[in-house]
């Protein structure tokens, strides 16, 4: 009797759920998408697909709808839609659209513009700072780009980026063009000697990151919608192919994430829902068909040993990490590693002559020390709260870790390379969220960033540890020293 009466009710509720639904795609079509697009793919606002959604929360989307964003073109909704239907729309932008989001070759083709022809612009610096010292600084608050000059720590040009720059920039091999990806999928070629963008395209509609191949020829973007991976020619951004991310069985994926392996010249592809790793190779004429390794997990992230034979990859199976040998594709090593360790943004520096890696954790305050030739775990440091990311230079004594999440995110931690304690602890602003380093090309000075709207760009000599300036900011995320990038240095991502 009872499971009979529930089912009008459940009728009732669905039938109410997607009458909100239909209420929401009228009031989208009435008061968003002129912003957003009419298939919710962005327009002069960003895309509003689930994929593009997913990396904030619902109370986040629904405080946006209502109160908008300061100083960008989102105003609130609160005085023209009621609460009801706002959280109509909350709902709605987190489903995947009645026709399922496409972007073809011919869409990417058409997006793409050049800006600049780099025939027509001089190919030596035309300004006075070290074209290798030079800081590629994100500002995630606003969208722009910082270029700083490294010596004297003066910004050089800033500029809008597309909305939310996805995975670190990377560069040319001679440090000359700087690549960006989007979280939409726009990807942008700037031109550091000339200080000008050169030309842009629209390589997906929700993409993780994109790798320069070794000898500077190629770009290629890993992509989450579609889920493929989009090869570029790096001289202006032309499309030279789509392709798609199916694994052995048929099975289609997301990319994870996309590295140049320098040694190897080669791409190396982590997939998100099939178990492979793969390698594209670069050199000579390449044909970019993938070189399939079977892995025990689908790969989030991952990180190289310094000679770039073998990956370390997340695995949850092992509730830690696995260790794939790329030449033999054999896995050979599983650790445990229960802290979610952001492997993509662990380093490796060398101790008592040994390497050893290091990474923070996300859901653990602890670093995982690990001896990368027996692949041991040697040390679990306790820190104030789990981290996000750690930084060090072959010229520096210290690691320096953040403390992302949790009450202390404030802190800096830094790390004793050799003894493996921490051997300081820094609170450059009291309150506000201190993330991310990058040191300059020496290792002498550092930068550090303030990740909060009235942030800053803290300037620490590495030895002193005394503060040099502090350039305010909005919330600047990502610095990218170009010297370090270009010769892939001990210490900084990959
Ligand atoms: C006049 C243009 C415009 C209109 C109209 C507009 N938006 Fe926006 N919207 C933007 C811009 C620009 C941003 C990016 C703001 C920023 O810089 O963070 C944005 C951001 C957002 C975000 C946050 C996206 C993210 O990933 O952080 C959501 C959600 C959103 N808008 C929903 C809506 C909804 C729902 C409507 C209609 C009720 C709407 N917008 C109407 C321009 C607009």
């Amino acid at each position: 009797m009872k499971a009979l009466a529930l089912v009008p009710l459940l009728w009732m509720a669905s039938a109410q759920g997607s009458a909100a639904l239909d209420q929401a795609a009228l009031d989208y079509q009435q008061h968003c998408q002129q912003c957003h697009g009419a298939n919710r793919f962005g327009a002069s606002g960003p895309a509003l697909l689930p994929e593009s959604l997913s990396r904030i929360k619902p109370a986040e989307i629904r405080q946006v709808i209502a109160s908008g964003r300061p100083a960008s073109q989102m105003s609130g909704f609160a005085k023209v839609l009621s609460s009801a239907r706002i959280d109509g729309l909350v709902t709605y932008l987190q489903q995947p659209p009645a026709i399922p989001p496409t972007w073809s070759d011919a869409e990417i083709r058409a997006s793409h513009q050049v800006l600049n022809a780099v025939d027509s612009l001089p190919g030596t610096p035309q300004h006075a700072a070290d074209p290798l010292n030079l800081f590629v600084v994100v500002e995630a608050g606003d969208h722009h780009i910082n270029i700083l000059d490294g010596d004297r720590f003066t910004v050089l040009a800033r500029f809008a980026s597309h909305f939310a720059v996805h995975g670190g920039p990377k560069f040319s091999p001679d440090g000359r063009f700087v690549y960006f990806a989007s979280r939409d999928g726009w990807v942008s070629q700037y031109d550091l000697h000339n200080l000008k963008l050169i030309a842009e395209v629209r390589a997906g509609l929700n993409t993780r990151n994109l790798a320069v191949s070794k000898d500077g020829r190629w770009v290629l973007v890993g992509n989450y919608l579609p889920g493929n991976l989009v090869l570029l020619d790096a001289r202006d951004l032309t499309p030279v192919k789509t392709i798609a991310a199916v694994g052995q069985d048929g099975t289609p994926s997301r990319v994870s994430a996309v590295y140049t392996a320098p040694p190897r010249d080669s791409f190396i592809v982590a997939l998100k829902d099939v178990k492979e790793v793969w390698e594209l190779s670069s050199a000579g004429q390449p044909d970019f068909v993938p070189r399939r390794i079977a892995a025990e997990d689908f790969l989030d992230d991952f990180s190289f040993s310094p000679d770039y034979r073998q990956l370390l990859a997340t695995s949850r199976k092992a509730n830690g990490g696995q260790v794939i040998d790329l030449d033999s594709g054999q896995v050979l090593s599983r650790i445990a590693l229960p802290g979610m360790p952001h492997l993509g943004s662990g380093t490796w520096w060398r101790r008592n002559g040994d390497w050893v890696f290091a990474t923070p954790n996300i859901s653990q305050g602890l670093i995982s020390v690990i001896d990368l030739k027996t692949w041991r775990l040697i040390k679990e440091i306790p820190t104030l709260g789990p981290g996000f990311f750690m930084r060090s230079h072959a010229n520096s004594a210290y690691a320096w870790t953040d403390v992302f999440f949790g009450p202390d995110n404030d802190a800096i931690h830094l790390i004793d390379k050799q003894t493996l304690e921490i051997a300081h602890t820094l609170r450059p602003m009291p309150g506000k969220t201190a993330a991310h380093v990058e040191f300059s090309h020496d290792g002498r000075y550092l930068l550090l960033s303030i990740w909060a709207n009235d942030g800053a760009l803290i300037v620490y000599d590495s030895q002193t540890l005394e503060e040099v300036k502090r350039i305010p900011m909005n919330k600047p995320s990502g610095k990218y020293n170009v010297g370090n990038k270009i010769e892939f240095a001990e210490g900084t991502s990959h």
